[in-house]
């Protein structure tokens, strides 16, 4: 057996190298300041006010398949979509989430990127239990009938860019803005429509949606602060929101178009995911 001490060391120069040597990124004092959505403290207590009572999200139980039955099949099929496409999008942020928490350049960031992979986790959770509810066991088969395809291809790149490339910055744009900022005006509407007819499925993407808010929150504010702070690195920062937003914006699209061939009217969602996004350029001193 192998004694603890004839293990070969591990290399402690190479683990205690700064980060910045390693990613080109050296945190301001702008950054290393405390703020609320650092402390693990707020994010219990704040996703308690919404959490707490709640069974994978919801305290009224959504709408089985069978419960389904007397409403037209399109319902049904959106509904599937909505969810599938919720997971997908889910799936992307919790790999993402992870890796930059591993790599962050900070102790606050590690900090609230910890809380977000939780929270990722429940929604993967969540939505996988809401699509087995809705008689899809086999959740990867579901995945592959009802999700856009170019969802999987934004995971490929995202995978790259935060996983192998380890670009923290453009891991934040990608998924604290483009994918989280403009899916907070889909889970809006979702939730809307579905408040009458399934209002669990709706409890769902109202506690989910209360997560992203704080997690499109935390991107705007280190966007906002690597701005402030680093004005040479304004052209890389606009440059990879408009890649990646234009990405993810072709995705909602094409969801749209597939909503209205389902019967569902596309033009309020559209309307609310542009808002947001036009809000959070805004925000980041990119507006028109
Ligand atoms: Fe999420
Ligand atoms: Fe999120």
């Amino acid at each position: 057996m192998t004694s603890l001490e004839s293990r070969p060391r591990l290399n402690h120069a190479s683990l205690s190298a700064p980060p910045e040597e390693l990613l080109g990124y050296a945190p301001t004092p702008a950054e290393l300041r405390p703020h609320k959505l650092y402390e693990v403290q707020f994010w219990r207590e704040r996703s308690g006010t919404y959490l707490d009572g709640t069974t994978f999200g919801y305290q009224t139980p959504p709408l089985t398949k069978e419960q389904l039955r007397g409403y037209p099949s399109t319902t049904y099929h959106a509904l599937v979509g909505a969810v599938a496409g919720g997971l997908a999008g889910e799936r992307i942020a919790f790999e993402c989430s992870a890796a930059l928490c591993a790599f962050a350049p900070d102790d606050n960031a590690r900090m609230f990127l910890a809380t977000q992979v939780i929270d990722e986790a429940r929604h993967v959770e969540v939505f996988t239990h809401r699509l087995k509810s809705l008689g899809h066991d086999d959740t990867e088969g579901a995945m592959r009938r009802y999700v856009n395809p170019r969802m999987f291809a934004f995971h490929a790149h995202m995978r790259a860019r935060v996983v192998d490339t380890r670009d923290f910055v453009g891991g934040v744009i990608g998924q604290n803005l483009a994918l989280e900022g403009l899916a907070l005006g889909f889970f809006e509407f979702n939730a809307a429509l579905l408040a009458d007819v399934d209002p669990g499925t709706a409890e769902i993407l109202k506690t989910v949606l209360l997560d992203e808010r704080r997690h499109v929150g935390f991107g705007l504010m280190r966007l906002r602060m690597l701005l402030e702070n680093q004005p040479e690195r304004r052209a890389y920062v606009e440059d990879t929101v408009g890649e990646l937003s234009d990405e993810m914006m072709a995705i909602f699209e094409e969801n749209a178009d597939n909503m209205a061939c389902l019967g569902v009217d596309p033009s309020e969602p559209m309307k609310k995911v542009r808002a947001y996004h036009a809000m959070h350029l805004d925000r980041l001193g990119m507006g028109a």
